[in-house]
């Protein structure tokens, strides 16, 4: 792990990071502290000012979606965790949870007070145990030290803390499915609105944020708004973790400002493998439309992504070599899209299992005529179509690939992607 702003990562290279002394000794638990000596009503505005946009994917202002919390009328109100990372290539909050767990459960105490909620829920992974075992120490050794329960520090604020873990669908990871599943139910989109922020966790105001979001709290209570917006672009503030993968010389989590751009971050990465040079990545996961070379100098904020037509997404960088195929990439990203489809809407639970079909043929040079023009058909019928994202995902790669490397979709009518791009050279597959 490298890093140009060491906040999120800061303590990722120490001994122990995980545990609540080490922690404490770093002045861990300070923002807590410090927030519950202000209002409410400051410390919304304080993450408003901030401009901290939510690092799920989606970058919605987290103070602005704080702020839509009703008024207070007597009954509970919940604050969610979104801990179930699993779009591809996105590999931060797990270990940020691993190394830092207690950095989580400041943020979660500190949000909690700000929104006047007094149960929160950390929603995470079932698959990954060891993380979720982490986490219940980390929460269990904060009660014990009194950073949560009951009277957190004499301030007459209590908080309850609960780690729950998923049973491991990609489809939990949308908010809504994530609150049904909470509730005990199979995990499927609800329709929006009315937003959590109304109607969330057992139909009561809910805030549903991700894990570096909350994680990022504490430093904005310590550090102020203006030191956070002293970072970043001036509508994508601060700093965040991208996650380098594929063909990089030293793949790993790269703490830095947003805007930075790929050719700086794969400075610090070692560039691509030794002789070989960058074809395609995908700047926010396997969500995104892909970029090519071309993009190496977009900077990597919302806009700018946004400007060069895609997503900064989850900043998932996934990153391709010239060995690699692109069809043969698409299609295993596809392969999981259908898979992770949760069956609830018609043009995603039918629609990539057709792409599926289309690509797998193209994979193994058996495409048929009009191929090419179904995939992109099929990827029109469901854009915007789709109950949730992940319908509007799953076609993002294969439209923004059959417009960058038609040729190699072409070429799929004959010849197999093994063949073109032996799979033994690109490692990947
Ligand atoms: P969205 O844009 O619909 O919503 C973003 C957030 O803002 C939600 O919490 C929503 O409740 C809130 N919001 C939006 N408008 C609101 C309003 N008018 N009132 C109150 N709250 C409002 O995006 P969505 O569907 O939540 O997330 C999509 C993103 O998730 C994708 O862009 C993708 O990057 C990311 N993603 C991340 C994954 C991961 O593993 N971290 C997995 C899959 C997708």
């Amino acid at each position: 792990m490298t890093s140009l702003t060491p906040i999120l990562t800061r303590s990722w290279g120490d001994e122990t990071p995980w545990k609540l002394e080490s922690y404490e000794k770093a002045g861990g638990y300070e923002g807590l502290k410090k927030a519950l000596g202000q209002s409410q009503a400051d410390l919304v505005q304080l993450v408003k000012d901030s401009g901290l946009r939510g690092r799920g994917g989606a970058g919605f202002p987290t103070g602005m979606k704080w702020g839509f919390l009703p008024a207070p009328d007597g009954g509970p109100r919940y604050l969610v965790v979104n801990a179930d990372e699993s779009e591809p290539g996105t590999c931060k909050d797990i270990p940020l949870m691993m190394a830092d767990p207690h950095l989580l459960v400041e943020g979660v105490a500190i949000t909690s007070y700000a929104i006047g909620s007094h149960h929160a829920f950390i929603y995470i992974r079932g698959e990954v145990v060891h993380v979720y075992r982490r986490l219940l120490k980390a929460v269990a050794d904060a009660y014990a030290a009194g950073h949560l329960g009951k009277n957190i520090h004499g301030s007459g604020f209590d908080l309850d803390v609960t780690v729950h873990a998923g049973a491991g669908a990609y489809i939990c990871g949308e908010e809504t499915a994530l609150l049904d599943s909470l509730e005990g139910r199979r995990g499927q989109p609800r329709l929006k609105p009315p937003f959590p922020a109304v109607a969330g966790l057992y139909a009561r105001p809910t805030v549903v944020n991700n894990v570096e979001s909350i994680a990022s709290v504490p430093a904005i209570v310590r550090g102020g708004a203006d030191w956070f917006t002293s970072m970043g672009t001036e509508r994508s503030t601060g700093h965040g973790i991208f996650s380098l993968s594929g063909h990089v010389t030293r793949p790993g989590q790269y703490e830095a400002p947003l805007g930075i751009t790929l050719r700086e971050l794969l400075e610090m990465a070692g560039g691509i493998r030794e002789g070989h040079e960058l074809k395609f990545w995908t700047p926010g996961g396997s969500s995104t439309p892909i970029f090519t070379a071309e993009h190496l100098d977009v900077p990597l904020d919302y806009e700018s992504v946004g400007a060069a037509g895609s997503m900064l997404g989850t900043r998932a960088l996934q990153i391709f070599d010239e060995t690699t195929s692109v069809v043969r990439a698409v299609s295993r990203w596809t392969d999981f899209y259908a898979h992770e489809s949760c069956g609830k809407c018609t043009p995603c639970r039918e629609g990539t299992y057709w792409l599926k079909q289309i690509l797998h043929r193209l994979e193994h040079g058996k495409g048929e005529a009009g191929d090419i023009e179904k995939l992109v058909d099929i990827c029109d019928n469901i854009l915007g179509r789709a109950f949730c994202a992940l319908g509007d995902g799953a076609t993002s790669s294969i439209t923004s690939a059959v417009q960058l490397f038609r040729e190699e979709f072409e070429a799929g009518m004959t010849q197999p992607a093994s063949e073109l791009f032996p799979p033994e050279r690109s490692a990947l597959f």
